[in-house]
C-alpha cells in the first residue's frame, strides 16, 4: 500500500462518520504514523507503507473518528515555530493566541533597553505556550507562568525543557481568582488567554472542544469571570506604566476595557484579528 492510498481510505472512513475536515485529519495522521511531514507526504505519495505504520494510523483514525483531537491523539501542536507537548490536561494552543504573543512581543520590545531584564506573567499559562514564544522571541525576558492546574503546569516545565528555556521561565501554582504572591509585584508585563466561554455555551462546543480541560473553556455565566479577575490582578502585579495584553473573544471587548478603566488603566484598546473580531485588549497602567 502507499502513503496517498492510505490517505485516501482514512479520509473516506472519517467523512462516513462526519468527522469534520476528514481529508487534512487523514493526511495529518498519516504523515505523523509514517514519520514525514504533511508537505512531504503530499510531495511522495507513492511512498510505500509498511504494517507497523498501517497499524498506528487505524488505531489513530479511529480516535479520530471518536472526536479526539488531533493534538491529542498526537501528543502535540505547533505553536510560533515550536512543536508542544500537549495532553488532556492543557488548552491545545490555537493560532489566535499568536496574536497575543506578538502584540505582547511588541510592547517588550518598545519598552527593551540593554542590560534590562522584563519581568512577564502569564496567567492561566496551560502548556505554557504564551510564556514559552515570549521566551523564546525576547531574550531578556523573565516569565513566570501561573496555573491552578498541577498537571497543567507539569507539561509547561517539560515544554520549557524542550525549548531550551528553562533558565527564563517559572512555574507557579496558584489561583488567579485570588491575590497572588507577593513576590509576582513588580512585573512589566502581565499577559493571559483566560478561559471566556459562557458556561451555557459549553454543551454546544464541537465534541473535540469539550474533550479540553473545562478549566480552561469556561468564563462563568457571562463570560467574563476570569477575564475580570485577571484585570484585578494586573492592577496589582503591574507597576504604573506596567502593561496588560488579555485575549478575549468577539463581544467581550466593551466589557474588557471597562473593567480595565474601573482598574486604572489608560491607553486602553482593542486590537482585531484578521477577520475583523475583537481579539486581543491592551491596556497600560
Ligand atoms: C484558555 S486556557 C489558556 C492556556 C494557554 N495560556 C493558551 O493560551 O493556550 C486558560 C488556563 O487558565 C487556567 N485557569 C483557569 N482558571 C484559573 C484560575 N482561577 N487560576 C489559575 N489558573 C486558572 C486553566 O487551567 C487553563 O490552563
Amino acid at each position: 500500500m502507499t502513503a496517498g492510498a492510505l490517505a485516501a481510505s482514512g479520509r473516506s472512513f472519517l467523512a462516513s462518520r462526519d468527522v469534520p475536515e476528514p481529508a487534512a485529519s487523514a493526511e495529518f495522521l498519516s504523515a505523523a504514523a509514517l514519520g514525514v511531514s504533511r508537505g512531504e507526504l503530499m510531495a511522495r505519495p507513492d511512498l510505500p507503507v509498511g504494517w507497523v505504520a498501517r497499524l498506528r494510523f487505524w488505531r489513530w483514525v479511529w480516535r479520530r473518528s471518536r472526536r479526539f483531537p488531533l493534538g491529542h491523539i498526537l501528543g502535540s501542536q505547533p505553536f510560533m515555530g515550536m512543536e508542544l507537548e500537549v495532553s488532556s490536561k492543557v488548552l491545545i494552543p490555537r493560532p489566535e493566541t499568536e496574536e497575543v504573543v506578538g502584540a505582547a512581543l511588541d510592547l517588550l520590545r518598545a519598552s527593551s533597553a540593554p542590560g534590562r531584564t522584563a519581568r512577564c506573567v502569564d496567567l492561566g499559562t496551560g502548556s505554557g505556550c504564551i510564556a514559552l514564544a515570549l521566551a523564546r522571541h525576547a531574550a531578556d525576558a523573565r516569565i513566570v507562568g501561573v496555573d491552578a492546574s498541577g498537571a497543567a503546569l507539569r507539561v509547561a516545565r517539560r515544554n520549557a525543557r524542550r525549548q531550551g528555556v528553562s533558565g527564563q521561565t517559572r512555574w507557579l501554582r496558584a489561583d488567579f481568582s485570588r491575590p497572588l504572591p507577593a513576590w509576582l509585584q513588580g512585573a512589566d508585563l502581565v499577559v493571559s488567554n483566560p478561559p471566556y466561554i459562557p458556561s451555557g455555551r459549553i454543551p454546544r462546543l464541537d465534541p473535540e472542544v469539550r474533550r479540553e480541560p473545562r478549566a480552561a473553556l469556561d468564563g462563568g455565566p457571562d463570560g467574563l469571570a476570569a477575564i475580570r479577575a485577571v484585570v484585578a490582578r494586573a492592577r496589582e502585579l503591574l507597576p504604573p506604566g506596567g502593561r496588560l495584553v488579555l485575549e478575549i473573544d468577539e463581544g467581550l471587548g466593551r466589557a474588557c476595557l471597562a473593567f480595565m478603566e474601573a482598574a486604572g488603566f489608560q491607553a486602553r484598546r482593542i486590537l482585531r484579528d484578521c477577520r475583523g473580531l475583537e481579539r486581543v485588549a491592551l491596556g497600560r497602567k
